[in-house]
């Protein structure tokens, strides 16, 4: 029953936001120039650098009647990157009521990716003080204008840090409190009229971007770690419909019937085994103004729940397979922002979603599955389910006018092997393609990394009596998934990118609680902003 309760409050949470605006889903995050005396709040968060104190900070010390200089020469301040440290500001001149130091690592090593993490710390360590109001200074020796320190790009990464440390995981709790929200935030650059040529206009917008990707990311983690009881795949479609559609994406949800229509045999063939029906999202991101090309197609894996199917997993850990959609919900997600921030091409998104179970109409090792596209597949093993869905899916991206792919899975267990649980691997052709992709990623806060996709691991697929296996043992996993998906994409540039190890976090990391990590959406969401680039890629 409370199950139920906190299932429907959800839904229909999602569902009212339908008709709102943008700007009345969450509070924005403020920003502002003022000098750090000036700034009224609870807590004045500052990234803190190792080395010496600089000369602003003699401010800041004096505020706390010398506990920084003190905390300094003690060699309490000396400690890690992340570390927080407070100190109340006796000096009733200033508005602040408390400051905090974040240690931020080296000041020749900040950037967005610093300040992006330094930025969750700080919002999480806020809300585990009940903070109502937090400012984050990002430091106004940054803001110089003689450097060719990037002002936008580094308040559009504290934005987007500020803005994922609201998420929560214990959304069925109901013997604990509720942790607290994310207090009213303000970015402050102290003196950035006076030191750069940046207007705060041109930073406000920045962080208004930043604040919608950390949205994005946030509603990708609540889908994520959604279990596969309350988010079955028809569940799934009608949240991932509601979310993208109140961001201004055409969405369109096709059945089990009109997946048949397309002759989709290899989703078809991993929801077998189901009694829940299969669903196909598909998102159309179509400005008036867009060029007819390029059109990018986003693919993502929506498997609801993984068991492996016939060829069922160990008991030990199964639980985390609920993520295994992590890919559909990033795509479903990165299309409410491309909406939202109008992104100035054509995008279609194409999520299939399925459970993977081991019912009494399952497919079994050996069945022969035929794609829409009209390759056969000799199912080897019934657990390599995520490549049959999206070989279908990247199909259909392709069918509907997509000029260039890019398709993000939890597909193997061997990319968390190759690169563990920091890294997403990357694969595709052509390599121009691919390393576009991957600097995307990069700014956007998503590790990738490549891996090669040679033709001689194709071999790994022969069948004896179809065109391919769907397995190629187990050498060179996370490959030879993506070389089976290669055989559905055409020939256009395509990059798939292999979350299994990133979507999801088992050890909590200062700027990463444990839970559903958002990985891939705001690559995914940048990426159309990238398009005059692409033809040189
Ligand atoms: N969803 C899994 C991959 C996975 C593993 C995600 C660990 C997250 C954490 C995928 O469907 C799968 O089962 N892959 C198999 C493929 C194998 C049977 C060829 C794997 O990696 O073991
Ligand atoms: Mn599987
Ligand atoms: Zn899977």
């Amino acid at each position: 029953m409370q199950l139920y309760k906190a299932l429907r409050s959800r839904a229909t949470t999602i569902e009212d936001n339908t008709e709102m605006s943008p700007a009345t889903i969450a509070t924005p995050i403020a920003c502002t120039d003022a000098p750090l005396a000036a700034v009224d709040t609870d807590l004045l968060m500052v990234p803190w650098f190792s080395g010496a104190l600089p000369a602003e900070m003699a401010g800041l010390d004096e505020a706390t009647g010398g506990e920084i200089a003190r905390a300094a020469a003690s060699g309490e301040l000396t400690k890690g990157t992340f570390d927080v440290f407070l100190a109340p500001v006796v000096d009733r001149s200033w508005k602040a009521r408390r400051v905090a130091l974040v240690g931020a690592g080296k000041a020749d090593d900040f950037g967005t990716g610093v300040a992006r993490k330094v930025a969750i710390v700080a919002g999480l360590a806020a809300r585990q003080r009940h903070v109502e109001r937090l400012a984050f200074v990002l430091r106004s020796g940054l803001a110089d204008p003689s450097g060719d320190v990037d002002v936008r790009g580094l308040a559009q990464a504290v934005a987007e840090g500020l803005t994922l440390a609201e998420f929560s995981a214990g959304v069925y709790k109901t013997l604990e409190d509720t942790p607290s929200a994310l207090p009213l935030c303000t970015i402050v650059l102290p003196g950035l009229a006076d030191t750069s040529p940046e207007s705060m206009g041109g930073v406000e917008a920045a962080v208004a971007r930043g604040r919608l990707l950390g949205e994005c990311s946030n509603l990708a983690r609540e889908l994520a770690n959604e279990p596969g009881n309350t988010l079955t795949p028809r569940e799934f479609a009608a949240r991932a419909q509601a979310i993208a559609r109140s961001g201004g994406v055409t969405v369109e949800v096709l059945d089990e019937r009109q997946i048949e229509a397309l002759g989709m045999g290899l989703l078809l063939g991993v929801a077998r085994g189901s009694s829940e029906p299969p669903r196909l999202m598909v998102f159309r991101h179509e400005p008036a103004d867009a060029p007819a090309t390029p059109v990018l197609g986003l693919v993502g894996k929506g498997i609801t729940f993984d068991t492996g199917g016939i060829s069922i997993k160990p008991a030990d850990g199964m639980e985390r397979m609920k993520d295994d959609m992590a890919g559909g919900a990033a795509v479903a997600c990165a299309m409410r922002a491309i909406g939202m921030l109008g992104a100035p091409i054509r995008v279609i998104g194409v999520v299939p979603a399925t459970e993977n179970m081991p019912g009494g109409r399952a497919i079994k090792p050996g069945d022969i599955l035929k794609s829409a596209e009209g390759k056969t597949v000799e199912v080897i093993n019934t657990d390599a389910e995520g490549r049959l869905v999206l070989g279908d899916g990247l199909w259909y991206a392709r069918k509907l006018g997509a000029t260039h792919l890019v398709d993000v899975a939890t597909l193997t267990g061997a990319v968390v092997v190759a690169l563990g649980k920091i890294t997403s691997g990357i694969l595709g052709a052509p390599d121009s393609w691919v390393s576009h992709v991957r600097r995307v990623a990069d700014r956007a806060g998503d590790r990738v990394w490549p891996l090669p996709l040679f033709d001689e691991y194709r071999d790994q697929l022969k069948s004896e009596i179809a065109d391919m296996t769907n397995t190629g043992g187990r050498p060179a996993g996370s490959i030879t998934a993506a070389l089976f998906l290669k055989e559905f994409t055409g020939g256009l540039p395509w990059a798939h990118i292999d979350i299994a190890g990133t979507a999801w976090a088992d050890e909590a990391k200062p700027y990463l609680p444990k839970g559903p990590s958002g990985v891939a959406v705001r690559t995914l969401a940048e990426l159309p902003f990238t398009a005059e680039s692409w033809n040189k890629s």
